[in-house]
């Protein structure tokens, strides 16, 4: 941690934030309510404002996103919401894609609650999206990697598009973690992360954050999460502090495991298609070259056999890799989207996302490599 700031009353540092569970603070005079310092606004009065291990967190992922700072939340959904809270209004366009974690589709609905007209296209068809960018569009929001499908969209590109209408670019970058792409450096205005995926790492948190390119829209966002009340405690805080330190070896670990996986599966007779961006004939791996760094990241989807029955069968049989949802993390995961993440989106999205009933996602964990393929093999064969 290069952000410790909390002394002993010998000047020590210790090596860990520590986790300050208060919620309210005394005051030391009434100076300090007028007081400004960097970042803290207020100074720490009350929680909901600002805590002192989530700060020291937000710092952290700041420098990782090469950004200039960092709103940390609930939950990755939570830090989303807050995005589009905080920047469109009622007759504001979102323009968005059918590949985007199913929860959106849910918050599309309460947007368009509230007025604001939300325009869902194939990421990767650059026509359709310059044709579909209007005055009123203020937002443009990707995943690349896109969840489950792991497909790869352009940044440069999007942000060139979003320019054109003076539009913001939301990247949720949760599949490739700072370890193989930084969406700022290629144009984003925002990078939102699920940190209880990779960036926590071990099943153990819920937390959202959200990676800032200037002071603004830090402001911006801190004042929805006070509004509204989504900071984040202090105890899955210093989880996600705990995580970090291994972070990077992890994301190493998982993209060679994942990496692994996707050249044994796509020699494999029973497997029918297979997206990863590092396979050399994956639509996306021109441009996931281009853009990412260190490998293509710990996901990949593929579909067993014809049929649903024949899916449910491989995960049936498999013994070290886990049958659970979420991602990132220190244990290999498969789930079968349908049932999952995508379960309450209408058919027609389903089959426009491309995702069939056979489809299987599988997040690689950091486990011995052989072990992964020999499992995988035993549940084919
Ligand atoms: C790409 C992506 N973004 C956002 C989320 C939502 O994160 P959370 O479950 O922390 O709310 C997920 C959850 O799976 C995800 O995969």
């Amino acid at each position: 941690m290069r952000q410790r700031e909390h002394l002993t009353p010998y000047g020590n540092k210790p090596m860990v934030t520590p986790i300050v569970s208060a919620v309210n603070y005394e005051y030391v005079s009434f100076e300090i309510l007028r007081q400004i310092t960097d970042g803290e606004i207020d100074g720490y009065t009350y929680h909901r404002d600002d805590n002192p291990t989530v700060r020291a967190v937000e710092k952290e992922i700041a420098l990782m996103e090469k950004a200039a700072d960092c709103v940390i939340c609930t939950t990755g959904m939570a830090a989303l919401t807050m995005v589009f809270l905080t920047y469109l209004k009622a007759g504001d366009n979102l323009l968005t894609f059918h590949d985007v974690y199913g929860a959106n589709y849910k918050v599309s609905l309460i947007l368009e609650k509230f007025g604001v007209e939300v325009t869902w296209l194939n990421a990767t068809d650059h026509d359709k999206i310059a044709e579909n960018i209007k005055s009123n569009t203020k937002m443009i929001f990707c995943e690349t990697p896109s969840n489950p499908l792991v497909k790869i969209v352009d940044i440069k590109h999007l942000r060139k598009l979003a320019d054109s209408v003076g539009a913001m670019l939301v990247v949720d970058n949760t599949f490739a973690t700072p370890y193989h792409q930084l969406p700022l450096t290629l144009g984003a205005d925002l990078v939102v992360h699920s940190a209880t995926k990779g960036l926590g790492g071990h099943n153990d948190l819920m937390a959202g954050a959200i990676a800032c390119s200037n002071k603004e829209h830090y402001d911006e966002l801190w004042f929805t999460r006070q509004a509204i009340g989504t900071t984040l405690d202090p105890f899955p805080a210093s989880l996600l502090e705990r995580g970090l330190k291994t972070f990077e070896i992890r994301a190493a670990k998982m993209a060679e495991n994942a990496m692994a996986i996707a050249e044994f599966l796509s020699k494999h007779p029973k497997i029918t298609r297979i997206c990863y961006p590092g396979l050399k004939d994956d639509a996306g791996y021109e441009i996931a070259s281009k853009q990412m760094k260190n490998g293509f990241g710990g996901v990949l989807a593929f579909d067993v056999g014809q049929t649903q029955s024949q899916a449910k069968e491989f995960v049936e049989k498999l013994n070290v890799i886990y049958h659970a949802v979420s991602l990132g993390c220190t244990e290999t995961l498969v789930c079968l989207p349908v049932l999952t993440t995508m379960l309450y989106l209408p058919e027609e999205r389903r089959t426009i996302f491309g995702v069939k009933p056979n489809t299987v996602r599988l997040s690689a964990g950091i486990e011995d490599t052989k072990e992964l393929l020999a499992d995988l093999k035993q549940a084919l064969d």
